[in-house]
């Protein structure tokens, strides 16, 4: 047996802090928007954060955090490099898996669907709304591209500046994905590990609903 870096397995909580009775919204966007919405209220830390899971195309998956931009109803979107680790293996398999974790509400949501790429208008619309200095990251940044150390990074930002000193243009490989869930999970931890697990599968046009064991 290898050494133990920390004793986790003393690290325990209880959960207690609401329950799940029921499925309280047939529309499954719906009950993720009122779970957004409280995490908002409970000033959960950045409640948007998303970790956004990718498989390559050994099987291998992959997993990052990411923020959510836009909610919609049909689901949410995302920004990024697509020609980054993410970015390609989206292209070849649209599958992915997003995850929110709101510590405070002891709740988690679980979501599995496809990640499309959103019209270039509306990645144009909000690249223009970014801050200049993240406006000239996406264009100095080949993002999960090796490099050969810090210092070639801030050169290339220095160039990007120089190149575009007023308005910043949309690098052609950075832009927004819709993730259209097809199944989701509302966790709500309860006492003795007895947690709540309401689950939504699409089916057709229309969300079939069940619970499964915690
Ligand atoms: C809180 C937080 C928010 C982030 N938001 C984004 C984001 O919106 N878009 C993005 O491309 N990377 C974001 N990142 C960086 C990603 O986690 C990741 O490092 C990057 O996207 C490269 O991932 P990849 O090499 O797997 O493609 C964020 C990281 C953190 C910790």
């Amino acid at each position: 047996m290898s050494d133990h870096l920390d004793k986790t397995r003393n690290n325990r909580r209880d959960f207690d802090k609401d329950k799940l009775d029921g499925f309280i919204h047939e529309d499954p966007m719906l009950f993720f928007n009122q779970w957004y919405q409280d995490a908002h209220e409970k000033n959960a830390a950045d409640p948007h954060a998303v970790v956004l899971s990718t498989v390559d195309k050994d099987g291998q998956p992959s997993s990052r955090i990411v923020y959510m931009r836009e909610l919609l109803s049909e689901g949410f979107i995302i920004y990024t490099n697509y020609l980054s680790r993410k970015g390609s293996e989206i292209l070849k398999n649209h599958k992915v898996a997003g995850l929110f974790y709101w510590d405070v509400l002891e709740r988690q949501v679980r979501i599995e669907g496809e990640a499309v790429k959103i019209d270039s208008i509306i990645s144009d619309d909000y690249f223009a709304s970014r801050p200049r200095i993240s406006q000239i990251g996406a264009w100095a940044s080949e993002q999960s591209s090796e490099i050969d150390n810090r210092l070639s990074l801030e050169e290339r930002v220095k160039h990007f500046e120089e190149k575009y000193p007023n308005e910043v243009p949309r690098p052609p490989h950075w832009g927004g994905y819709l993730i259209k869930p097809q199944y989701f999970e509302f966790w709500q931890g309860r006492l003795g590990r007895l947690h709540d697990r309401l689950c939504y599968q699409k089916e057709g046009d229309s969300w079939r609903q069940f619970r499964i064991a915690p």
